[in-house]
């Protein structure tokens, strides 16, 4: 038993077989990079259409709990300098078989993160195309299942409709697949082949234009502000405020706006090509952090100042719809807004095709997976037989799955493993502060913790007492699946709030843990129900391989 929790020793050595080429300002670029793509520029319509104006808070809280997040990766990168990511962190912490689950369930995070920013990609790229007069045709720009499902259902979307009409059947099957979305998976898995260093330049040069166009867009838009957007009326309660659909529309925003954060974690796994690590890594993960989150506040501000939130239904495409004829009509704007978001969206596949491979090479170092993962091409120094496996695990789901899915799948995946980080970070040994390193202040949760908790319940409880009255009613199937979630957050965080009393645990730690579990209370049982399904295959593979292979059964071996 005590072997599937057997922990990794790290030593802070620096030698690595990568090349060590980026600086502070390349992890930063590298963080908006992975950042800002499809949540921001595509699926913020929908959340603005559900939570009006007051998605600003969602950003905050999402912010807030993924600042907390950062500062306990920032902690762990600056003492495990080595690629791996929440993998790494968790074998020193939590021991073997909890870093199997992480490392299994990021394949979610940037393998699953990645189809859909593919398909987000192929939206916004083919959208672009028809702007200039070239039209692909329907059956090659949409996935089977979309379709499929569209004929099934009766939608309205006359695009899906009309690429199964249009598909030519070959056998018993219509030919429908999203052709960019493979094609760019391809272009982008050969990029990260060819090297670390072409990537990066080729990176910074994608983030200087995405920028360039956030601010464009941010200076051009506030002349078009009308402040009365955002107090607007509910158009059927007729209730007017910044938030018309009152919290609980906000919070149902809460997995797109969520993934639109995802990416400063992948950082991390960048640690064997920075230059001093335990410096750089820790500050450009904060530093892109804190530049993304000002970011989204004035984009959203922006946004629902200019066009009323009503009219965000189904709008895919947010940052150039304000533009439109019926908006701003500015079609300059619109022109320039829908293709930096093809290069926008292109930084975020990048960066996570990145960091995938780096992952499972990780694993393989300590025997979890086949040796061939850490394979390290001689010439281009990239870990390529993993790299080449990315692009295939990420190409053909592209072939069945759709969007909404993976968007859920890969946020639930995410938040379990930023969870699992802060709580590792409260397992760690205590440290002397080094000079020139990031070292995570330590304030003691023994009596801040429960009164932050227990005090936020009494306030939430005299504020709103109706919802804690119903909390144990589960009879509804929608608001029941909400109360259970909270019931079970209320329960573990009264739990942690004894353990923080009798461990004088640490307060920031707590606070990320506590965040994520509540970002996780947004996730419907179907969502936990195909997390469990995975996490149970990934169980069932670690007992057949990784359990007999593991560094860690070799005890005279060299750890890394
Ligand atoms: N945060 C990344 C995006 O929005 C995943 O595309």
């Amino acid at each position: 038993m005590s072997k599937l929790f057997r922990r990794k020793p790290y030593s802070t050595s620096n030698r690595t077989p990568l090349n060590r080429v980026l600086g502070l300002w390349d992890i930063v670029f590298f963080g908006i990079a992975a950042i800002i793509g499809a949540g921001s520029f595509s699926s913020l319509g929908e959340a603005i259409f559900r939570a009006g104006p007051g998605v600003i808070i969602l950003y905050i809280i999402c912010g807030f709990a993924c600042a907390f997040t950062a500062l306990c990766y920032a902690e762990f990168a600056s003492r495990i300098p080595t690629a791996g990511s929440a993998y790494t962190y968790a074998y020193a912490s939590f021991g073997e078989l909890i870093a199997w689950i992480i490392g299994w369930a990021l394949i979610m995070e940037y393998s699953f993160g990645n189809i859909y920013v593919a398909f987000s990609w192929s939206n916004y790229f083919t959208s672009f195309l028809d702007r200039i007069g070239w039209h692909i045709p329907d059956n090659l720009t949409c996935s089977y299942s979309e379709a499929y499902k569209a004929v099934l259902h009766h939608s309205a979307n006359a695009k899906l409709l009309n690429a199964w009409k249009i598909a030519p059947v070959i056998g018993n099957f219509k030919l429908i697949l999203d052709l960019p979305a493979l094609v760019i998976n391809g272009l982008i898995t050969w990029l990260c082949y060819i090297g670390i260093k072409e990537s990066k330049n080729f990176n910074n040069l994608l983030v200087i234009v995405k920028l360039a166009v956030i601010i464009l867009v941010i200076f051009i838009g506030i002349a078009y502000v009308n402040t009365g957007n955002w107090f607007p009326t509910n158009p059927h309660t007729k209730i007017q405020s910044f938030m018309p659909n009152g919290f609980v529309g906000v919070m149902s925003a809460v997995s797109g706006v969520f993934f639109a954060y995802i990416g400063f974690d992948a950082l991390s796994i960048l640690a064997e090509e920075t230059k001093n690590p335990q410096k750089n890594l820790p500050k450009g993960m904060i530093i892109s952090l804190i530049l993304c989150t000002i970011i989204y506040i004035f984009l959203t501000l922006i946004l629902t100042g200019m066009v009323d939130y009503t009219k965000f239904d189904g709008i895919g495409d947010p940052l150039s719809f304000i533009f439109a004829k019926e908006n701003a009509n500015l079609p300059w704007m619109e022109f320039i807004v829908s293709f930096v978001a093809v290069i926008a969206i292109t930084t975020v596949l990048l960066v996570f095709q990145m960091g995938q491979p780096r992952i499972w090479m990780a694993m393989s170092r300590d025997g979890l997976l086949p040796q061939k993962f850490q394979q390290i091409h001689p010439k281009r120094k990239t870990p390529s037989f993993a790299t080449i496996i990315t692009g295939i695990v990420v190409g053909v789901p592209i072939l069945f799955t759709d969007k909404t899915f993976i968007l859920d799948f890969t946020s639930i995946g995410t938040i379990f493993a930023f969870a699992l980080v802060c709580g590792g970070v409260m397992l760690m040994p205590k440290r002397e502060k080094i000079k020139g390193k990031f070292s995570l202040p330590y304030i003691n949760g023994k009596y801040a913790f429960p009164i932050i908790f227990i005090g936020g319940l009494i306030t939430f409880y005299l504020w709103i007492p109706h919802f804690f009255n119903t909390l144990l009613d589960w009879s509804d199937q929608k608001e029941g699946e909400f109360r259970i979630s909270i019931f079970f957050f209320i329960v573990i965080n009264l739990i942690l709030c004894v353990l923080a009393f009798v461990k004088n645990l640490s307060l920031i730690p707590l606070i990320g843990l506590c965040s994520c579990l509540y970002l996780l209370t947004g996730m419907n049982h179907e969502n936990w129900y195909w997390f469990g399904i995975w996490f149970l295959i990934g169980i069932i593979i670690y007992f057949v391989y990784g359990y007999r292979n593991s560094k860690m059964n070799k005890k005279h071996e060299q750890l890394v």
